[in-house]
């Protein structure tokens, strides 16, 4: 068994779920996911990244990916249902999103989580090097940190939340919270996305657990759990030099020429969700085209709508709504030839991506909650002219650091429509002011210097720190 100084513990392997593993994986970047985030990282590291494959029954053995070795953990057909599908995303996702749709609870998928977060920590235990840093990552494995410390006390533990961590008031719905809490709390430092989460996390533990908390640290017995807030990133120049590349750009010409050539481009990114405020944006554009604020003629709104968690129900229901709303919206005031929402439900490659940001004179990104997103981010590196304009949510990680963004309340129709007329109307001159500084915030501020921060709290022996400098 071939063992590593460094694991990244995954709900997903970061490889493309539709290749076959006969040799010919790439890794799955689905934009705003973590696999983009962290892939920079392991590129210049020995490491092993555990995690599911896709799909069901037993763990195909991968090959490794970038000098990365995938070690896989198989889910069944109950397990992907009452685990991911279930409590990782009919509980804890909408629960974790401001309950923006009900969580639902069921026993039987608690049972489901222990179960696969077991089998997590156990594969886990098998790859680590004696006294390797190991790095869990989002919510799917709450329990994983918990678990392998008893498996595995010599090891140095991290565990990252991607999403946001809910106050109190929603937190404590939750049927097995305590159990939740003290898994996390297996973890020698638990990073979030923001501030408020770590604020958050630290009431629940005195609340529910009575432990003595502050914001930075939890005492557990005889040890010291750190928490803080680390904001995630992207390679914000791997990202410029890909919308830089000849073919991009050009690509990004023949696009703007395909859309009949209009004076603006908006374009909206998400996963299908409904955490995205993709509704709420909808609803905000055909006001402004019914009150004729906004023309066909002369702007297009492009929205990619990448399917997701397809078989859970709450999904489907958004996605019927979407395409009810987006075929009212293009029978109303599109003409023929002249769609007025560019509608496109699949996935796209990293090229395609940046020749989309590329042409997007506003980029919106509305969620209702938002751990970061990272298309926010992407979208602000690519605009290496320095042109173009981000409305953004407030209620995304991001906006805490994109201050020069257009910020908006995605709740507030009439605002959501006033930003969006300042971004389509934004002077070159202020919109390059507040694009340059975005931009050169992004390059201080990218995925290497995430992942140096997080680790030098996590590994004070500070070795992979090491490692991680030297290859760049
Ligand atoms: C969010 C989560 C990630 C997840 C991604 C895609 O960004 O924080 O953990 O991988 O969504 O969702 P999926 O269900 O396809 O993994």
């Amino acid at each position: 068994m071939r063992q590593s100084s460094l694991v990244v513990v995954a709900n997903r392997l970061p490889i493309d779920d539709s290749v076959a593993p006969d040799g010919a994986c790439e890794w799955r970047r689905s934009p705003g996911g973590l696999v983009s985030a962290l892939h920079p990282l392991l590129r210049q590291t020995p490491a092993t990244w555990v995690g599911w494959a896709g799909g069901t029954g037993p763990a195909p053995v991968l090959p490794d990916v970038d000098g990365v070795h995938m070690r896989t953990v198989p889910l069944s057909a109950d397990d992907l249902r009452d685990h991911y599908e279930g409590f990782a995303n009919a509980t804890l996702w909408p629960l974790y999103h401001d309950a923006v749709e009900q969580p639902e609870y069921h026993r039987r998928w608690w049972e489901a989580y222990q179960r696969v977060n077991q089998r997590f920590a156990e594969a886990t235990a098998e790859v680590a090097d004696p006294g390797a840093v190991v790095w869990v990552q989002d919510y799917h494995l709450q329990l994983v940190p918990g678990l392998l410390r008893e498996l595995r006390p010599d090891l140095r533990i991290g565990f990252f939340l991607h999403v946001p961590f809910p106050p109190p008031e929603l937190f404590m719905q939750l049927p097995r919270r305590a159990e939740l809490l003290r898994g996390m709390l297996g973890a020698d430092l638990i990073g979030f996305q923001r501030a408020q989460a770590a604020h958050n996390f630290a009431q629940l533990a005195t609340k529910v657990l009575g432990l003595p908390a502050t914001d930075r640290r939890i005492g557990v017995q005889d040890r010291v759990v750190r928490i803080g807030a680390y904001p995630v990133s992207i390679d914000t120049a791997e990202m410029a030099a890909l919308a830089a590349r000849p073919d991009v750009t050009a690509r990004a010409r023949r696009l703007r020429h395909d859309l009949g050539d209009p004076e603006r481009v908006i374009l909206s990114l998400d996963r299908m969700d409904y955490t995205k405020g993709i509704e709420q944006r909808l609803k905000a554009y055909s006001e402004l085209l019914a009150s004729g604020d906004v023309k066909v003629r002369d702007t297009v709104l492009v929205q990619v709508a990448m399917p997701s968690r397809e078989r859970v129900g709450q999904y489907q229901i958004l996605r019927d709504r979407i395409e009810r709303e987006v075929g009212r919206i293009n029978g109303e005031f599109g003409r023929v030839g002249e769609p007025a929402i560019h509608y496109l439900s699949q996935p796209f490659d990293r090229a395609e991506l940046a020749a989309l940001y590329r042409v997007a004179d506003v980029m919106a990104v509305t969620p209702l909650r938002d751990g970061m997103n990272l298309v926010a981010k992407e979208y602000v590196a690519a605009r290496v002219d320095d042109t173009g304009a981000l409305l953004l949510s407030e209620f995304a990680g991001a906006a805490a650091e994109l201050d020069r963004a257009y910020l908006v309340n995605p709740h507030d129709l009439d605002g959501l429509k006033q930003g969006l007329l300042s971004a389509l109307r934004a002077g070159p001159a202020d919109a390059g002011d507040r694009m340059r500084a975005m931009r050169d915030h992004l390059h201080r501020h990218d995925i290497r210097a995430w992942a140096r921060s997080y680790l030098s709290a996590l590994d004070d022996t500070g070795s992979l720190l090491t490692r991680l400098s030297s290859s760049g």
